[in-house]
């Protein structure tokens, strides 16, 4: 059997205090830490503690060559050799576990840098509510958390004397000062709230829409949008949750962002689109009324085909969202409606849900918009 070890694998070592009540009572140090090692690999979901002897067998395979099982088995123990096959750490070029080399050629052929693929593949959640996160739940207000945990620090830095300051005259009025001024994060949507279907088709036009296509190599195009996006090359797809849209079934769509047209996925009754809207945010009730959401899924291979184990290219991708959002933001203010982003949500469930490949897709955050309700339950920075 011919084996080789995964593509993307980095190794933490994990610190696991653990408290000795018989040593306190003796007066030695109570505390004992406990160090492991745990190996974090781009094509699994799940991070996977390892031994010592496991540790020096995937230290002495490499990740390109394919070399045959038996002298590793002679030098490491079979048992050692299987448990890390049955992990998908080491991959078996044929016959059981062929699964797992499917997905690491899935990574292998994406071209991720090691870091930001694991950072990525180990910062998704499934099944998360962020009201059960105890981290968070404890505080109910600002100011409880500034009682726990101090002040913040401060809103601003000085860099400079005051006296040294050069003072700026004040801005002029401008033509987006309408929508940059009315912009907030809603949190108060109605429940009732219908998107005007003309609403929602210059949202998404001017949002993920190509405003022109141009070829730029034979047979390659580029998209010309309203935000910049790295590389030109704009990896970024609009998913759309429709709940309550003037004229449109309640359920998932891909827009295309050329034919500025919706492509139906799955068609959902108005309860299960609800119920979608609050997993795919995490359980934030206060944005699952909103009866238009977006899903931001990157095509990673779209802009690691220029940028090729590149070490900004992950960090251009989320930028490229945020410019997204930020327009997204200001076309629904000058509808006269709230939005919001996210990015506390269930990027394993969404995945599944739109159909998305776990390794070449990726889900970096929702956002959405629709009427306010016009009360204030869920606090709102107006
Ligand atoms: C990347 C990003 C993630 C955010 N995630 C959340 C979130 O998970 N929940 C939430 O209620 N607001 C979220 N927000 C909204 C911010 O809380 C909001 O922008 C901030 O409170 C300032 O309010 P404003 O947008 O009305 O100016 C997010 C904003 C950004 C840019």
């Amino acid at each position: 059997m011919l084996i080789r070890r995964c593509a993307i694998l980095v190794f933490e070592a994990r610190e696991h205090l653990e408290f000795d009540l018989a040593t306190l009572f003796s007066g030695e140090q109570a505390l004992a830490a406990d160090c492991r090692w745990v190996a974090l690999a781009a094509h699994l979901d799940a991070e996977v503690p390892v031994s010592d002897a496991e540790l020096a067998l995937l230290r002495s395979v490499g990740e390109s060559l394919w070399v045959e099982r038996e002298p590793l088995d002679r030098a490491h123990g079979q048992d050692t050799v299987d448990a890390m096959l049955q992990a998908g750490l080491l991959l078996a070029f044929d016959g059981a576990g062929a699964g797992w080399r499917e997905r690491d050629e899935a990574v292998r052929e994406s071209h991720w840098r090691p870091l930001p693929a694991l950072a990525h593949a180990f910062s998704r959640w499934s099944g998360q509510d962020v009201a059960s996160d105890p981290r968070l739940s404890q505080f109910k207000t600002i100011r409880d958390m500034v009682q726990a945990f101090g002040p913040p620090p401060p809103e601003t830095v000085e860099r400079a004397l005051a006296a040294a300051r050069v003072a700026l005259p004040p801005p002029e009025a401008g033509p987006l000062d309408g929508p940059l001024m009315a912009r907030y994060t809603g949190r108060n949507y109605d429940p009732a709230g219908v998107v005007p279907l003309a609403v929602a088709s210059r949202l998404l036009q001017r949002t993920f829409g190509a405003q022109q296509v141009r070829e730029i190599a034979e047979g390659t195009a580029a998209l010309k949008k309203t935000s910049p996006s790295g590389g030109s090359l704009h990896p970024i797809e609009a998913y759309v949750l429709v709940q309550r849209v003037e004229g449109l079934a309640p359920g998932f769509y891909h827009y295309h962002p050329v034919t500025h047209a919706l492509e139906p996925l799955q068609a959902l009754a108005p309860p299960e689109a609800r119920a979608h809207a609050l997993a795919f945010v995490a359980g934030q009730e206060w944005f699952a009324d909103a009866p238009l959401l977006v899903v931001m899924a990157p095509r990673w291979r779209r802009n690691f085909w220029k940028y090729r184990n590149h070490a900004k290219a992950h960090r251009a991708i989320m930028m490229d969202a945020g410019h997204l959002s930020q327009t997204f933001y200001l076309l629904a203010a000058e509808a006269g409606l709230p939005a919001f982003i996210t990015a506390a949500v269930n990027e394993i469930d969404i995945a599944a849900a739109l159909g998305l490949d776990p390794i070449r897709d990726g889900v970096i955050a929702v956002c959405g918009c629709g009427p306010a309700s016009g009360e204030q339950v869920t606090v709102e920075y107006r």
